[in-house]
C-alpha cells in the first residue's frame, strides 16, 4: 500500500490530495481562483500564478495535516507539470521537486490530461482498459481510446475552441458571468431548445473531430437580432452542443473497436442534459456509462496523485529536472486535426 501526494496547478484551481493505492482519499483541499478572475470573464495566468504562489504551501501543509501524517510518512510526490499554463504549472512542480527532494522521495511528473484520463478508475475499480473517455473542460475537448496507463490514442480533439469555453463565451455574450457553463445550463431549462436555429459544425464529418467556434458566433448574430428570449438561446445552443458530441462520439466509437466502457470527465462533465444523452448513447452501444463524481471532474489533485500511484505501481519516475510543459499532448503520434489551431 503507497500513499502518493498530489499537487495541481494548471489553470484556476490550487489543489493538494494525499491517495493512497486502495483508492482512499485520505485529505484534499481545493482553493478555487473564480472569484479574481470573474471581473475579467476569464482566467488571467498572471493572477493565476500569483495565486498558487501564495496558496499551495500552506494548502500542502493543512491537507497533510488533515490526514495527520508527514511528508515523511508519503511515499512520492506526484504535480501536474503540463499542459497548462506555465506560471501556475512551474509553480506545483518546483513545490513537489522540492518536497521529494528534501523527503527523499520520487517525483512523479504527471501530463494533467493523463490525471483526467485516469481519474474515473480511482473512482471506480471495476473500469478495465480500453474505454472511450471523452474529456470536456474549459481547456480540452477530446475523445481518447484509454487503453492502458501511458497508452493513449487520441481520436479527436477540437480545431478551435474547448466545449467548456464555448459555454463560458456564450455565458458572457449573454450577459450571464464567469463561469459560465452552470449558468447557461439553469438558464437553457426555461427555453426552448428547437426556437434558435444554430449551426452543429462538423456534424457527420468523417474524424470525429470538434469545432464550437461557428456555434459560438451563430449564438453573437441570434443575441444581436433582438429576435429570441436569452433562455431560448442557451437552450438551443446547449442543445446544438449535445448534438454534436453525441455525433462525433458516436465516430470515435465506431472507429475504435471493442471498448468495455464510454466514460466522460472535465468540467463540462457537470452538465446534466450532456451526461443524460451520453449515457443513452452509451446503452445504445451496449456500454457502461462511467461518469465520475463531480469533484473528481473537474480540476483537482486527487486525480494527480492516483496517476502518480499507477505509474509508480509500474515502476516509473521522473527525475528532478524535468522541465515544465506547456504543451504536452497525451498521444504525440496522433494526426493534426485539419484547421487546428494550438490546442493541444
Ligand atoms: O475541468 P474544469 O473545471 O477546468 C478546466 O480544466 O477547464 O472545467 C471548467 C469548465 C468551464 O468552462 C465551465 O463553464 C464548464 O467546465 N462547466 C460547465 C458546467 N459546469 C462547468 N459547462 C456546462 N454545463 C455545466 N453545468
Ligand atoms: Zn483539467
Amino acid at each position: 500500500m503507497v500513499i502518493v501526494l498530489g499537487i495541481e496547478s494548471s489553470c484556476d484551481e490550487t489543489a493538494a490530495a494525499l491517495v493512497r493505492s486502495d483508492r482512499t482519499v485520505l485529505a484534499q483541499h481545493i482553493a478555487s481562483q473564480d472569484d479574481a478572475h470573474r471581473p475579467y470573464g476569464g482566467v488571467v495566468p498572471e493572477i493565476a500564478a500569483r495565486a498558487h504562489a501564495e496558496r499551495l504551501t500552506p494548502l500542502i501543509a493543512a491537507t497533510l495535516a488533515d490526514a495527520g501524517m508527514t511528508l515523511a510518512q508519503v511515499d512520492a510526490v506526484a504535480a501536474t507539470a503540463g499542459p497548462g499554463l506555465i506560471g501556475g504549472v512551474m509553480v506545483g512542480l518546483v513545490t513537489a521537486k522540492a518536497l521529494a527532494m528534501a523527503s527523499d522521495k520520487p517525483l512523479l511528473a504527471i501530463n494533467h490530461l493523463e490525471g483526467h484520463a485516469l481519474s474515473p478508475r480511482l473512482a471506480d475499480p471495476d473500469l478495465h482498459f480500453p474505454y472511450m473517455l471523452l474529456l470536456v473542460s474549459g481547456g480540452h475537448c477530446q475523445l481518447l481510446l484509454v487503453e492502458g496507463v501511458g497508452r493513449y490514442k487520441r481520436l479527436a480533439t477540437t480545431i478551435d475552441d474547448a466545449l467548456g469555453e464555448a459555454f463560458d463565451k456564450s455565458a458572457k455574450l449573454l450577459g450571464l458571468g464567469y463561469p459560465g457553463g452552470p449558468a447557461v445550463e439553469r438558464l437553457a431549462a426555461e427555453g426552448d431548445p428547437k426556437a434558435v436555429p444554430l449551426p452543429r459544425p462538423l456534424l457527420g464529418s468523417k474524424e470525429p473531430h470538434f469545432s464550437f467556434a461557428g456555434l459560438k458566433s451563430a449564438v453573437l448574430r441570434a443575441k444581436q437580432s433582438g429576435e429570441h428570449r436569452d433562455a431560448d438561446i442557451a437552450a438551443s445552443f446547449q442543445q446544438a452542443a449535445i448534438d454534436c458530441l453525441i455525433d462525433r462520439t458516436r465516430r470515435a466509437i465506431a472507429k475504435a473497436g471493442p471498448v468495455e466502457a464510454l466514460v466522460v470527465a472535465g468540467g463540462v462533465a457537470a452538465n446534466a442534459a450532456i451526461r443524460k444523452a451520453l449515457e443513452a448513447l452509451a446503452g445504445e452501444h451496449g456500454l457502461r456509462f462511467v461518469a465520475p463524481p463531480m469533484a473528481l471532474c473537474t480540476d483537482n489533485a486527487a486525480m494527480i496523485a492516483w496517476a502518480g500511484i499507477e505509474r509508480l505501481a509500474l515502476g516509473q519516475s521522473d527525475p528532478l529536472d524535468f522541465v515544465a510543459r506547456p504543451r504536452w499532448p497525451l498521444d504525440p503520434d496522433a494526426a493534426p486535426a485539419r484547421g487546428a489551431g494550438v490546442k493541444a
